[in-house]
């Protein structure tokens, strides 16, 4: 199963009003390494910076061949490159998987996040006939998750991670982080997060396209 999906999936296309998602290439690096980097340090896990020849190999096959994992790019309709989608951790005993994207910041607060994931949703549901997509987003990403809520997700539970080290911010003693120094909290050494586990099932998507009608 996991392998013809991985085949048909060299010819798929999903095309929204102004995206296509499409599988991702080994130049897409190249594209990504043009973007603006987000200013926001919060965000800074998002920049790639210079990268090595065997580092650009390692990020294509990581994500290529990794048989839980469809990566995925979205292009607008001039194919430019706007972002990532990435359906991980697929279980296909329980039609179970997780969902992750990002876009290159110049892309974002255009409504490309939200028509990417309702464009993936139906292709998720019908056509793989999954059951079930979680995901996990910072709690102060308060962005992120009205996209999720627009695309029809709940919030499952509220869980601590550990905060990404290449985030060298230092949240406790920087004044610029104390409004939100309430989603963080040591650990030992470590730092952790506050994220919110989200999902929408077949059930809650299927209702939403009724409801819209
Ligand atoms: C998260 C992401 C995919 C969302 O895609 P997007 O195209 O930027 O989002 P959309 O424009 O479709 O929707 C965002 C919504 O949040 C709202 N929003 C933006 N900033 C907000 C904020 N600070 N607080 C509350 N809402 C906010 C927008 O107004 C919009 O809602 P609206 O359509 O009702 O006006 C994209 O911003 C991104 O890649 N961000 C960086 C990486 C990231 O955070 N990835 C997610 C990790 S879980």
């Amino acid at each position: 199963m996991t392998s013809d999906l991985l085949l048909k999936i060299t010819r798929f296309r999903l095309k929204g009003e102004r995206i296509i998602i499409r599988p991702f290439r080994k130049d897409d690096i190249d594209k990504r390494l043009k973007w603006k980097p987000y200013p926001d340090p919060l965000y800074a896990h998002y920049n790639l910076g210079e990268i090595t020849e065997t580092q650009r190999k390692e990020w294509y096959l990581k994500r290529k061949k990794d048989p839980r994992m469809l990566y995925l790019a979205i292009d607008d309709l001039k194919e430019e490159l706007l972002g990532f989608l990435n359906i991980y951790d697929l279980d296909w005993g329980n039609k179970k998987a997780k969902l992750g994207i990002y876009l290159g910041y110049e892309s974002t607060d255009k409504g490309y996040g939200t028509e990417a994931i309702r464009t993936l949703l139906p292709y998720f549901f019908e056509k793989m006939k999954f059951k079930e997509l979680y995901l996990d987003v910072v709690a102060l990403n308060k962005r992120a998750i009205k996209c999720y809520l627009k695309c029809g997700f709940e919030f499952v539970r509220t869980k601590f991670k550990r905060h990404d080290p290449r985030n060298k911010i230092d949240i406790f003693g920087d004044e610029r982080f104390k409004d939100i120094r309430k989603y963080f909290k040591k650990e030992g050494d470590e730092i952790l997060v506050q994220f919110e586990e989200m999902r929408i099932t077949e059930e809650m998507w299927e209702k939403k396209q009724v409801d819209s009608k």
